[in-house]
C-alpha cells in the first residue's frame, strides 16, 4: 500500500472527505499531488495519514495555519517515518496540551462560575460578586485564565 498511487476519488472515499475538500487542502498547501499522463491528480498513500491528522486537528480547533506549519516539518520527497511524525508531534505538543487543558477546564466548570457576568450560578457571588471580574476583561474571565 505504501507505494500505491491513488486517485483523488480513492483518497476521498478512504479518508471520508469530499473531492472538493482535497482540492481545498491542496490549495492551502496542506497536501500535494501530481498529474499523470492523463492530467489526472495522483497521490502517494501517505497523504491519507496527513488528511487524517488534518481532520483530527481541525476537530479540536487547531487552525489550518498551525496545521500547515506542523505538516511542513514532514519531508516532501519521501514517505514520512515514525521519527518524522515524532518531530511533528513534539513541535505541536505544547499547542495540543494547551487545548486539552482548556477543554478539561471547560468540562469541569460547567456547574461552576466561569466569570462571564451572568451571576446566574449558585457560586457566582463567591467568585464574581457583583460582577467584579468585569474589571479584569470581557467574556468568561475565570475560564479564560
Ligand atoms: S457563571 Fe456567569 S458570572 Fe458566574
Amino acid at each position: 500500500m505504501l507505494k500505491a498511487i491513488l486517485s483523488v476519488g480513492r483518497v476521498a472515499e478512504r479518508c471520508g472527505v469530499k473531492v472538493s475538500t482535497l482540492h481545498f487542502y491542496e490549495q492551502k498547501g496542506l497536501i500535494k499531488s501530481w498529474r499523470n499522463e492523463g492530467n489526472q491528480r495522483r497521490y502517494k498513500a501517505d497523504v491519507m495519514r496527513r488528511i487524517a491528522v488534518i481532520k483530527a486537528a481541525q476537530k479540536v480547533g487547531v487552525s489550518l495555519e498551525s496545521i500547515k506549519k506542523a505538516l511542513a516539518t514532514l519531508p516532501d520527497n519521501r514517505t514520512p517515518s515514525t521519527k518524522d511524525w515524532e518531530k511533528l508531534s513534539t513541535r505541536w505538543r505544547d499547542e495540543l496540551n494547551a487545548r486539552i487543558a482548556f477543554m478539561e477546564k471547560l468540562r469541569d466548570s460547567m456547574t461552576s462560575c466561569i466569570g462571564c457576568g451572568c451571576l446566574s450560578m449558585k457560586n457566582c457571588p463567591i467568585y464574581n460578586q457583583e460582577d467584579k471580574l468585569a474589571s479584569q476583561g470581557s467574556g468568561a474571565v475565570i475560564l479564560n485564565r
